[in-house]
């Protein structure tokens, strides 16, 4: 956030976000509506005026960990009762009323449709008093207590992609080197175990001059590389009217543009025509890597998912993509434990993932969700068996993304330098065109710039680099 110029004001803003980038992108786009307001942010809970929680809900896990969270805010505003207190997300939008009743201390509820409200109400909320008393749960004597907040509720209220943190007049604000730009919202897919669909509803997508015209913006504030969001961005456009192909979107970008690097996340392996991979080889700044989420190797546990897609097809895509793009990086999600899945059932995730040898994955345990058709489905899989596959699979895939990291050294790479590196010590960031992280001695005018590194080590997680050239002013 240090990109941004706060005006002076001393009201201070701490954000906590759970989940994922669309998430954080709102957590984002909140923060800079609110410095351009004139707010601070701080990376401390107890020094702030007000604290904005974004919430998950796709996995349980995360609702869970909310919930202690929430818990644990009420000292805070026992220490500054005019301290402002926002829950919004999934969450949010799914358990309002629980969230007000066991947290009565919460100043504002929004739902997924919500962020664009929330620098409004915050204000609303700071110029009203709320009393509260912790542990007591009650109000202060004498003073009327206000009712929390809320709003952006979906689906009565529609969800805005809007650029107002953009103000395009404005000179407080610079962009980041790398920014996210969402392009559709909203999942028709009914996955069974998602609850994507009943949160954020269906499927909508934004048109063409708008994604053009924030992204020219934010490239004329010094953005470099754009990161297309959607829950299941490679559908984009089919519900515009005319429709819009995704690959029509991303040559549109790039020939009117000035985008260094774009990449897009996340999706779905049915709306992988080949057409999008076409992409891959023509369109020199889409970044050579893809996020494809499989979720299971079994047949039988694609059909119960209801993903519209066998491994063997699965395959098939990954090996027509790679005859289009030899280098493409791939990473995918991947669950284990669904209901009903059997050994037999893992071997085949075990066996895709062999096959495919991803460059990363993110695996979890099931978990079932509300509303979900996966719900009701039974036998659920112990819980001792699901650790058991999620620690042989994640052995596996440490074993070999730790193996591609190894084949880096020695190879020269184009990073774009994204900042500084938490390892601190004049240590820079940035990512391969392939998407992985490399740390490297530099000088920090060299942020916003592709540089060419040579890879001395690869580890787990990143690279170890030494700088070789300036690629570019
Ligand atoms: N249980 C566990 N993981 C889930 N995901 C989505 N729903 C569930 C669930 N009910 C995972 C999927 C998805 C990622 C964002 O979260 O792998 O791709
Ligand atoms: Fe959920 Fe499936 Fe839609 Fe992804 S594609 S958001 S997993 S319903």
């Amino acid at each position: 956030m240090k990109n941004f110029c706060a005006g002076a004001s001393n009201r201070k803003i701490f954000v906590y976000t759970f989940g994922c980038q669309m998430n954080e992108y709102d957590s984002l786009r909140l923060v800079r509506s609110l410095l351009l307001r004139g707010y601070d942010v701080v990376s401390k809970p107890e020094e702030a005026d007000v604290i904005f929680v974004n919430t998950c809900s796709v996995r349980a896990k995360a609702e869970q960990k909310l919930y202690s969270f929430l818990g644990r805010l009420k000292r805070f505003k026992n220490r500054n009762p005019d301290m402002v207190i926002a829950v919004g997300g999934c969450v949010a939008q799914q358990l309002k009323e629980e969230i007000l009743n066991r947290f009565p201390f919460v100043d504002i509820v929004v739902g997924t449709s919500g962020v664009s409200k929330l620098p409004d109400l915050i204000e609303r909320a700071g110029t009203q008093a709320r009393p509260y008393t912790v542990g007591r749960h009650v109000d202060l004597p004498g003073q009327e207590r206000r009712p929390a907040l809320t709003g952006g509720f979906f689906p009565e209220e529609e969800p805005s992609f809007g650029m107002h943190w953009l103000d395009p007049s404005s000179s407080k604000w610079s962009a980041s080197v790398v920014e996210y730009v969402t392009i559709m919202q909203g999942c028709d897919n009914f996955c069974s175990y998602c609850i994507v669909p009943y949160v954020r509803g269906r499927e909508r997508s934004r048109q063409v001059d708008e994604i053009i015209e924030e992204i020219k913006l934010l490239t004329a504030r010094g953005a470099r590389e754009i990161v297309l969001l959607g829950q299941n961005v490679n559908s984009y456009g089919k519900n515009l009217s005319p429709p819009v192909r995704f690959s029509e979107l991303i040559e549109r970008i790039a020939s009117e543009t000035d985008v260094v690097r774009l990449r897009f996340t996340t999706s779905h392996p049915k709306d992988l025509t080949e057409d999008l991979m076409a992409c891959f080889r023509d369109v020199p700044i889409l970044c050579p890597h893809l996020h494809l989420p499989f979720q299971a190797g079994s047949d039988r546990i694609l059909a119960l998912m209801n993903r519209g897609y066998t491994q063997a097809e699965y395959l098939k895509k990954v090996e027509t993509l790679r005859c289009y793009r030899p280098d493409i990086a791939l990473t995918a999600d991947v669950m284990v434990g669904f209901p009903t899945e059997t050994e037999e059932d893992f071997r085949e995730t075990i066996k895709l993932i062999k096959i495919v040898e991803f460059d990363g994955l993110f695996s979890f345990k099931y978990s079932d969700r509300p509303f979900t058709s996966a719900s009701s489905m039974k036998p659920k899989v112990d819980e001792e068996t699901k650790t058991r596959w999620l620690v042989e699979l994640q052995e596996l895939q440490k074993a070999i993304t730790l193996r591609k990291n190894k084949a880096e050294e020695g190879m020269v790479r184009v990073v774009l330098v994204e900042g500084e590196s938490k390892l601190g010590s004049g240590q820079l960031t940035g990512r391969t065109p392939h998407n992985r992280i490399v740390n490297f001695e530099g000088s920090k005018e060299l942020v916003g710039k592709e540089v060419a590194v040579r890879i001395v080590e690869g580890y787990a997680h990143s690279l170890k680099g030494e700088l070789v050239e300036v690629h570019q002013p």
